[in-house]
């Protein structure tokens, strides 16, 4: 059961190819060694990486019992906690899911779109004609904000001023390489006081720790404090057993919620601005479309729009803001794509490749929203969300934040790319991000905004 082809190059070289240039360094392979091959990065286990369509089907369709993905995901427990829903396996994965998903649910993800749309105003409403600002810093201040919204249900008063400077600061050193690098290496855990990077990250996390512990006993002590919020319905949730979620589970899977949906839209939201500003066709028609809502459209009927889908379900194939699925250990002997591979391989769906077949997206290097109007793909040829039994959990959400902060946006202000310098994509750390943030400038504001500028309506 030898493992397909695969780089020669010293595993220290492939893993600082994979950490510097993942999409080139993707691009190589898949050219040498096409649909599947084999990448040995240091310290990892060999990962046989696939950009099949069928392939792919066979690991998302695949019963649970024959993969584990959560005790891949290990070196993120000093993030999410022990008892996060992404470190979990078998029936108690299963079960967590059931637990956490009815916030999800596309019909309940519908009544944060009024929200959503606010936020994204009041973010907006700050900007100054002919003043650069940088795209993934505001699309950063909406997902954080939207989190703190949908995810905890605060959005002012004195927790949400206590709270969320420390959540920045916790996220802020998530996405520094250098900053992060202790929670992958146990030895730099160590705790030299505040002003050592493990220590301030601990002393950070206890807080935010704290805080989430008083707000879960404030509402329950006071169970009219209970909303429409993530939280809120999470705590009123219980197994099939009638246990509710435990505290610290509880804590664990609002940490989880907020590092897996909060970097990731962000950067989603600043490549869309970004390819908006690329392609003023694309904008053009994109603005004919919501323009035909009439004044002020119902946030239901813009996410239904379908060239803003569209445009949103491109951003998200071009630069695939995951650049795998989690990876997927086999627990018995398979078979994928008439290959047999032994119990403990490990195999990853390949989204970034898979999103780049010619056979599938010709010039895949263009940014035209308009194939996903021509064509249906399959969950196994667009897969930005992962699938199967571990796809995303808040796929809904982040695709309505993206389309009502889009066009809440591009409907209200003009904008404007900064400088022509040219953009590349640039990890963060397991994101892929726009190297220079964006820049942008707004020069004005639309009709539409203007009218309501005049009456008063809106800031
Ligand atoms: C554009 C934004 C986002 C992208 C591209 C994205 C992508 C992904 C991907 C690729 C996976 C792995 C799926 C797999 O292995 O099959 C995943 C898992 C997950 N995502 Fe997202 N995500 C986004 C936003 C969000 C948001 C907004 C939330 C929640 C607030 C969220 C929560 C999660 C959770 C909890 C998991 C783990 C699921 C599990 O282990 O069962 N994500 N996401």
């Amino acid at each position: 059961m030898k493992l397909p082809d695969g780089p020669k190059l010293h595993p220290v070289f492939q893993l600082i190819n994979w950490i510097a240039r993942p999409f080139e360094y993707l691009e190589e392979c898949a050219a040498k060694y096409g649909d599947i091959f084999t990448l040995r990065l240091f310290g990892f286990p060999p990962l046989v990486f696939i950009a099949d369509p069928q392939g792919i089907k066979q690991i998302f369709t695949a019963d649970a019992k024959y993969f584990d993905a959560g005790r891949t995901n290990g070196p993120a427990r000093p993030l999410v906690g022990d008892n996060s829903l992404t470190l979990m396996d078998g029936s108690a994965h299963k079960q967590e899911r059931k637990l956490l998903m009815p916030p999800f649910h596309g019909e309940k993800v519908k009544s944060y779109a009024e929200a959503i749309a606010k936020i994204t105003e009041e973010v907006a409403s700050e900007w100054q004609v002919n003043k650069p600002f940088i795209a993934r810093d505001v699309s950063q201040a909406i997902t954080i904000k939207v989190i703190m919204q949908t995810v905890f249900g605060l959005n002012s008063g004195e927790k949400y001023r206590q709270i969320k400077p420390l959540l920045v600061d916790m996220l802020k050193v998530m996405a520094s390489p250098i900053k992060s690098s202790f929670i992958f290496f146990k030895f730099l855990q160590l705790d030299l006081g505040a002003w050592s990077p493990w220590g301030n990250y601990i002393r950070n996390r206890r807080k935010i720790y704290d805080l989430l512990q008083a707000e879960i006993e404030d509402r329950r002590a006071h169970p009219e404090k209970l909303g429409d919020d993530i939280l809120s319905l999470m705590m009123s949730a219980t197994d099939e057993a009638g246990q509710p979620i435990s505290d610290d589970q509880l804590k664990d899977e609002l940490i989880t919620l907020l590092i897996a949906g909060h970097d990731t839209t962000a950067t989603a939201l600043a490549w869309a601005f970004y390819w908006l500003e690329k392609n003023p066709q694309v904008k053009e028609k994109l603005l004919h479309e919501i323009d035909s809502l009439g004044e002020h459209p119902d946030p239901i009927a813009l996410s239904r729009l379908p060239y803003l889908t569209a445009v949103c379900q491109e951003t998200l194939r071009l630069y695939p803001i995951a650049i795998t699925a989690f990876a997927r250990v086999a627990k018995e002997d398979i078979e994928i794509m008439g290959l047999k591979f032994a119990a403990e391989t490990t195999v990853v769906a390949n989204i970034y490749s898979t999103h780049h077949r010619e056979d599938l997206y010709p010039n895949s290097k263009e940014f035209k929203p308009e194939r996903f109007l021509e064509r249906q793909y399959s969950p196994y040829e667009f897969l930005p969300f992962g699938g199967g039994v571990r796809m995303c959990l808040g796929y809904a959400l982040a695709m309505l934040e993206m389309k009502l902060a889009i066009a809440t946006i591009v409907s209200q202000y003009n904008l404007q790319l900064a400088d022509n310098k040219p953009i590349k994509p640039m990890r963060r750390g397991a994101t892929m991000t726009p190297s220079n943030g964006v820049p942008l400038v707004m020069t004005g504001v639309r009709e539409t905004k203007k009218a309501d500028l005049v009456a008063g309506k809106s800031n």
